[in-house]
């Protein structure tokens, strides 16, 4: 199985077009610690010719661009493509605007959860994609899908909440409604050749189910979106702390840290990384404490092999 990171960063990408947080201030002087990120997506194979896309990132054609296994390669036909498949996390912008960038006729498969389904319904923009080339497929939980290639994908749900885009702003939120687990955000266990590989971008909280889900797992790619909870806050950039987003922050008592220490995954990659976090600076004293509890930073064009 192969695993390429097309976008390692969070929704807004590293740097973010306007912001001067510590952190994109740097990327924008162009100091060598902080390299860019696009926003969030990976692809996997498990024959290496035909390729799954797990999100669709609005980088998606600069991702495409920056990784060769994804090009059109010599065939009959003078169109042609290796992803075969989109699956969604769920129908964050960061992870369905890509979706537009594949409309130019290509028969391709898009599998996602009811609610991220309807989200792509109900926008009619999302019509380009023409019924006749791009099939919509419900995900069931728990069932492994195979997909092209011989890769087994089974989704599973994680806590988490709608997108921002759906939020009712007119009452206020509860941690239930940040970190639900009803299905509108799944993880992914995919599989191949005896190798297992657990993919959790957006996750708000590590619950004993969520737990059970990664132990075991050869690979696990987790939400790293902020290092502390009250990163965006504290930086005055928003009121929202990760909780609110619907994401865990690293550190802290209820951080991924504390929450996945010790599980049995010989490789832990963190991955939507927000443009705030800390961790993106090489060397950080954040960089060096997460990879002291045995994490890795992603970054683009990072390729695992299992
Ligand atoms: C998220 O991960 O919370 C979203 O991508 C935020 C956004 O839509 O910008
Ligand atoms: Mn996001
Ligand atoms: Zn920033």
């Amino acid at each position: 199985m192969r695993v390429v990171i097309l976008g390692a960063a969070a929704g807004g990408g590293s740097p973010q077009w306007n912001c001067r947080c510590p952190v994109c201030a740097l990327a924008w002087a162009g100091d060598p610690r902080v390299r860019p990120r696009t926003q969030s997506s990976l692809a996997i194979s498990a024959n290496g010719s035909d390729w799954v896309l797990l999100n669709a990132s609005p980088d998606l054609r600069t991702q495409i661009l920056a990784t060769s296994a994804l090009h059109p390669r010599v065939t009959d036909s003078r169109r042609h493509s290796p992803i075969t498949d989109v699956i969604l996390t769920n129908g964050d912008i960061d992870h369905v605007a890509g979706l537009l960038t594949l409309r130019e006729r290509q028969p391709l498969t898009i599998h996602a959860g009811p609610r991220a389904l309807d989200i792509l319904r109900d926008n009619a923009v999302f019509n380009v994609l023409a019924p006749d080339m791009v099939a919509r497929r419900p995900l069931p939980v728990d069932v492994p899908v195979t997909m092209a290639g011989g890769l087994a994908v089974t989704a599973f749900p994680v806590p988490g909440k709608v997108p921002l885009y759906m939020e009712d702003t007119t009452t206020a939120w509860t941690a239930a409604e940040t970190a639900a687990d009803d299905g509108r955000v799944l993880g992914f266990l995919f599989q191949a050749g005896g190798r297992r590989a657990v993919c959790i971008p957006n996750c708000a909280a590590v619950t004993d189910a969520v737990r059970e889900r990664v132990c075991g797992a050869d690979l696990l790619l987790f939400d790293g979106t902020t290092f502390t909870d009250d990163e965006m806050p504290a930086l005055g950039l928003s009121p929202k702390t990760a909780a609110r987003m619907g994401h865990m922050a690293m550190d802290g008592p209820l951080g991924s840290m504390a929450a996945l220490d010790g599980i049995d995954v010989p490789l832990k990659v963190y991955m939507h990384i927000n443009n705030t976090n800390p961790v993106l600076v090489d060397g950080s004293p954040q960089q060096r404490l997460v990879e002291a509890a045995g994490w890795a930073i992603a970054h683009d064009g990072m390729e695992i092999r299992l």
